[in-house]
């Protein structure tokens, strides 16, 4: 496995829209090694997600896991997961604020308006087809991904710039009125 580097804002990559990727592609042994990359680079990154654009390969693949994550320590574990084409459809019209980092935007953070349930549907690293519903945070984080593969970062969903912060001023000044957010929301939805 090998790391890859991991595509900052401002390079054209993250701005595209990433292609589907065919059956016969996702079983070939590239792909499959290509998708070991992918993880081993999130985990490196401690990211809770990586999307295959942000590591320079426009196609629809991203990948999900967290597990007690340092870069967020509040979010509830999800575990790794694999998404290859895949379609979230919002159900009902509940919303919540999440205040989002992501490793292709360094040293920023800020608070975007999600889908509080969406339905996801894709195909897993095998081929399989997934069909289910995610809740909460990790809606958010679902959907954060997946924003990726259509070009679009999360600061273009930030409403209120005043909202954006570095880590550290995060840590500081943001985190514990943003746990509470987090507390209730992982109270309504589960997750
Ligand atoms: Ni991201």
């Amino acid at each position: 496995m090998t790391l890859r580097k991991i595509a900052q804002i401002g390079h054209p990559v993250l701005r595209q829209r990433a292609r589907e990727v065919s059956p016969e592609e996702l079983a070939s042994d590239s792909m499959q090694a290509f998708i070991d990359d992918l993880v081993e680079t999130m985990h490196d990154a401690n990211g809770a997600g990586l999307a295959a654009i942000q590591i320079h390969e426009p196609i629809r693949v991203c990948a999900l896991e967290v597990k007690d994550n340092p870069r967020y320590p509040y979010k509830p574990n999800i575990p790794l997961t694999i998404l290859v084409n895949p379609v979230l459809t919002p159900i009902g019209d509940d919303t919540f604020e999440n205040y989002e980092g992501c490793l292709s935007v360094p040293d920023l953070r800020g608070v975007v308006r999600r889908h509080a349930q969406i339905r996801v549907q894709a195909l897993d690293r095998h081929g399989a087809p997934l069909d289910y519903v995610a809740r909460g945070i990790t809606a958010g984080t679902y959907q954060h991904e997946c924003d990726h593969l259509d070009g679009v970062l999360f600061v273009d969903r930030v409403e209120d710039p005043t909202t954006l912060c570095t880590w550290k001023e995060f840590g500081r000044h943001r985190e514990e009125g943003f746990k509470q957010t987090v507390a209730e929301v992982v109270e309504r939805w589960g997750s």
